[in-house]
């Protein structure tokens, strides 16, 4: 496939989630200021790239992808001019910094719905949605992402309500007026003229609506139905993406990374094709598997099987299309360690060799904080020590669907946004080195034994595994088959190995990686006079049969 080369087609990048990476002025919340002091820890590791969850000015209802004010830093992060050394800082290092950019909602605590609720049928009444109830009763049913109508009820005006896919105080933007667009394009451009690298661009895919609003069958005891009904059910997303692009990003070369859910299969390429609408978009198959019905405590556990189809499929389908961004886990999902990994093989051993089938696929890997120590999900004693609005939702749910506090609490440990929100672990001291004050989230009781400090110190640890992870991706020798190399699936009957091929002209490599709970050994010719690059335990090699333990993986070339 011919490929326009790009900038960001080699990178490595990293998710900072800044509430919780570093905080240096003891409030409990990490800001920028930390995330300057550990610029020098992420360029060590190999990062290129690094994407901050939202710092705009926000009251934090559903931490910060709730803006208030899209021109401004929250002052519990810092302020501009700090904004503008951090941009400095990386530059000098050769990094590239990207934003969150949330513009499906913005607060109800911006002045545009402050200014639309005064007067809902006036000038900012048009950039939101605002209707009429319908028979007494809200518009439409369905029903919110955190729970509840996406029907909001205006106070003062009677049968008058306003639409939110997410929470009550997450109003949806009016993509259909031209004011907004304006307003967005606008804002997006004056952040790229800073010098931003680009954007990870949230939510994005609800920025199309229904403007009927229909009703649909319920799928719920609460008489609602999804709002991901009437996200599948409308066309036309595409045409409002390439005007965005070709208005901002496309002016500036920027790299842009969509959260798309619910697209539709044939619309990848107008995704992330040639011209795509992104520069890429995360890979989120897998992470799906585990939805069930509906509420986190009916989700499911991951087969084996079913994970590396999903992971193959995806390749094979971007193959001659673009490139996804790889992920384990971020800010949303719980840490991808408890999630893909059987659990015999829920150890360090384990985490370097899901590490590794992750970041040596074809694609842009996405590392998020913590990862790279193997930071696991944490357990809460109650609800009261999670934060997150989901996650509060989610258990009164599970509690409504009759299970007791202790399996509702369960499904949050197992899924809670919460497990991979809690405090990055940087050494033993208290709070793990994370903050001198009181962490806002609870910090993981784990911190002792899985922390940055210490894992500098062991030659074998996580954290060096994924250096040396990094720098083969980038090597001299294997960058470009890494970036632009075939991939191809191999040893597909062998029923608990993962194992794939990437080759560019001659050059081949082999990720072999034993999910099983027993030794495995394989025969192929391959195996012969090849080399090993990396494993995570010693190499067995006699002949052409490979033994690996459980939970090795080895990258081989010849
Ligand atoms: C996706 C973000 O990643 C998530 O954290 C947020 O709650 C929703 N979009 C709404 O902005
Ligand atoms: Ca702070």
């Amino acid at each position: 496939m011919a490929i326009t080369r790009k900038w960001w087609h080699d990178k490595v990048a990293y998710q900072i989630y800044p509430k919780s990476f570093r905080d240096t002025n003891g409030d409990g919340m990490g800001d920028l200021r930390g995330i300057i002091s550990k610029l020098d820890y992420l360029k060590n590791l190999g990062i290129d790239i690094i994407w901050i969850s939202p710092i705009y000015r926000s009251p934090f209802v559903d931490q910060g992808y709730d803006i208030s004010d899209y021109y401004a830093i929250d002052p519990s992060f810092g302020t501009m001019e700090e904004f503008d050394e951090l941009l400095t800082e990386a530059k000098k290092r050769d990094m590239h910094i990207v934003m969150d950019l949330v513009i499906n909602h913005c607060s109800d605590q911006h002045e545009w719905f402050q200014k639309a609720l005064k007067d809902p049928y006036g000038e900012y009444g048009e950039y939101f949605y605002f209707r009429k109830g319908v028979n007494g009763q809200p518009p439409s049913n369905t029903r919110a992402y955190f729970g509840g109508s996406t029907w909001e009820p205006v106070a003062g005006y009677e049968d008058l309500y306003y639409f939110h896919a997410y929470a009550v105080q997450q109003p949806d933007l009016n993509w259909e007026n031209p004011k907004v667009l304006q307003e967005l394009y606008t804002m997006i451009n004056w952040w790229l003229e800073k010098g931003l690298a680009g954007f990870r661009i949230d939510a994005i895919i609800n920025i199309q609506k229904d403007l009927d609003f229909p009703s649909y069958a319920p799928d719920g005891a609460d008489g609602l139905a999804s709002v991901v009904r009437m996200v599948e059910s409308v066309n036309g997303v595409g045409e409002k993406l390439q005007d965005l692009k070709k208005n901002t990003f496309a002016k500036y070369d920027a790299f842009t990374v969509g959260e798309v859910f619910n697209m539709k299969r044939e619309e990848l390429e107008a995704f992330v094709g040639e011209n795509g609408h992104f520069s890429t978009m995360f890979d989120f198959s897998a992470n799906c598997l585990s939805d069930g019905p509906g509420g986190w405590y009916r989700n499911k556990t991951i087969a084996f099987d079913d994970f590396r189809r999903t992971v193959f499929q995806s390749q094979m389908e971007c193959l001659d299309i673009g490139f996804l961004a790889n992920i384990i886990e971020n800010h949303d999902e719980p840490r991808g360690s408890s999630r893909f990994l059987p659990e015999h093989a829920q150890n360090e051993m384990g985490m370097k060799m899901l590490g590794t089938v992750s970041m040596l696929l074809r694609g842009l890997p996405f590392l998020y904080q913590g990862q790279e120590i193997g930071m696991t999900n944490c357990p809460m004693n109650s609800v009261e020590e999670y934060n997150d609005i989901n996650t509060i939702s989610e258990y009164r749910l599970a509690l409504e669907a009759g299970l007791s506090e202790e399996e509702a609490l369960e499904a949050c440990y197992r899924f809670s946004r919460d497990n991979a929100r809690t405090p990055m672990q940087w050494d033993d001291s208290s709070n793990a080195g994370f903050t001198s004050g009181t962490p806002w989230l609870k910090v993981n009781p784990n911190y002792t034994s899985v922390n940055v400090a210490l894992q500098e110190k062991q030659e074998d640890s996580i954290l060096n595994f994924y250096r040396k992870l990094i720098a083969l991706r980038k090597s001299e020798e294997f960058r470009e088959l890494f970036t632009y190399g075939d991939f191809h699936p191999v040893l597909e009957e062998e029923t608990e190995i993962l194992a794939y091929c990437r080759s560019l002209g001659q050059k081949k490599v082999m990720v072999i990686a034993n999910f099983g709970k027993e030794s495995a050994v394989i025969s192929d010719d391959f195996f012969g006079d090849c080399r090993c690059l990396l494993t995570n335990d010693t190499v067995r090699i006699s002949e052409n049969r490979l033994t690996l333990a459980p939970a090795q993986v080895v990258v081989l070339t010849k």
